[in-house]
């Protein structure tokens, strides 16, 4: 535009701003307003809201994001599914071609940042773009409406399985789904994530919870371990016998970090390290029980379940009989009955699931069992099936 300024030189990292526009005219208004944001690396293609959903499912999450509903039957189904493949990080605007004050409001509620109605013009898409960045509001909103989901596995014995579900829960919604996915080892001394996943631990989680008051967004990017393009491991071996109590103080500071960058967290919760976990379970949308099939696991996987129902009455609980059929052990019905609650799922007991915890290549890669043994709680996660029906709402706040 004759008399604009460019934009002014920076020193920080661009970032990645995209839109995808149904016509012409929206195209060319972003692309002159990509150009003059600051530090921003642009990309505007052609296509609409269900076109970012493809691409955001196999590439990283732009910081800025404008999608076009126009023409689309079911917009809010569709912001919805942007939500579920894209990092809660990102700024979405939406664009459209009714000013429609519902249709707005509706959106706004879903943690949209702006609705636009074309034709589009400069300098209402700029300061779009702007509030996206700079107003703290928006952002807020963004981050609480579209927080990443919080699962955490607790094995109610030691040895149970706990640590192999994590692992290839976050491997499977990460590699095979796309999303993008935080897994934190809470076992800082004998913890076995990193083995499991073949990388090696780092000293960037026991500094996190060592002095929480540092934790901020560029000491959590540098305290990941990146196993993978969309999966990032918290994990750490400190010394043998070191048993001090952690800061779950620290730990709720670091998950609210996580839950603002990852579309679902992982948590690996041990029952034997030290670790008070009633916080972490009061701000957890799913607690997955892991058991043995021994009679003392039916006891214990009672008494959590007890424990968590008075904790957060609206977790979503799931009760997993591992190692189901191993020699010995108490049948499904019998462990059901023995600790007073249905079993969700049970994984059978497997020699491929053992190998690919000794190999580093998660076994749910290669097992069609453990795909289908976790299917019911992948489901769930994904919202393929609810077990109740959820408002749109409550389900991107994953609850
Ligand atoms: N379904 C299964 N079939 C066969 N082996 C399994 C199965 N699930 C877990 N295992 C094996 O059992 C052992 C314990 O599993 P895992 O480390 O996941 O348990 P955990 O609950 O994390 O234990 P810890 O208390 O040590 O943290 C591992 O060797 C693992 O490979
Ligand atoms: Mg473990």
């Amino acid at each position: 535009m004759p008399g604009e300024t460019p934009a002014p030189a920076s020193t920080a990292a661009p970032e990645a701003v995209a839109a995808f526009l149904g016509d012409k005219e929206s195209m060319a208004v972003v692309r002159e307003c990509f150009r003059q944001l600051e530090n921003a690396e642009p990309y505007v293609g052609s296509g609409s809201i269900t076109t970012a959903i493809d691409a955001l499912a196999k590439t990283p999450s732009p910081r800025i994001l404008l999608v076009d509903i126009s023409g689309i039957a079911d917009p809010l189904a569709q912001v919805h599914r942007l939500a579920d493949v894209c990092d809660p990080s990102t700024a979405v605007v939406v664009v459209g071609d009714r000013n429609d004050v519902v249709l707005y409001r509706n959106m706004k509620d879903l943690g949209i940042v702006e609705y636009l109605f074309k034709p589009l013009t400069l300098d209402l898409t700029l300061r779009a773009c702007r509030a996206c960045r700079a107003d703290p509001g928006a952002a807020a909103s963004a981050v609480d409406g579209r927080k990443g989901k919080l699962v955490t596995i607790i094995g109610v014995r030691g040895g149970a399985g706990s640590t192999t579900v994590a692992v290839n829960m976050a491997s499977y919604f990460a590699t095979q789904l796309s999303r993008d996915v935080a897994l934190l080892d809470l076992d800082l001394v004998g913890g076995d994530a990193a083995l499991q996943l073949d990388v090696a631990a780092s000293d960037g989680l026991h500094e996190a919870l060592a002095h929480p008051d540092r934790i901020d967004e560029l000491f959590v990017t540098r305290a990941a371990i990146k196993v993978g393009p969309k999966l990032h491991l918290f994990a750490a071996t400190e010394p043998l016998g070191d048993t001090k109590i952690l800061d779950d103080q620290a730990i709720m500071k670091l998950l609210g970090y996580l839950q603002q960058r990852h579309r679902y967290v992982f948590v690996d919760a041990p029952v034997t390290a030290g670790i008070h976990l009633d916080r972490l379970i009061a701000v957890s949308g799913t607690i997955v029980l892991v058991a043995e099939p021994s009679l003392i696991a039916a006891r214990e996987i009672g008494r959590w379940q007890d424990k968590i129902a008075t904790l957060r009455p609206a977790a979503n609980i799931c009760r997993i009989l591992n190692k189901a059929g191993e020699p010995g052990g108490l049948s499904t019905s019998d462990f059901a009955a023995a600790s007073g609650h249905p079993v969700t799922l049970t994984i059978p007991a497997d020699a491929e699931i053992l190998r690919g915890a000794n190999s580093g290549i998660p076994a749910i890669t290669d097992s069609a069992a453990l795909r289908r043994a976790l299917g019911p709680l992948i489901r769930d996660l994904t919202g393929e099936i609810d077990s109740e029906p959820r408002s749109l709402l409550s389900r991107m706040l994953g609850k």
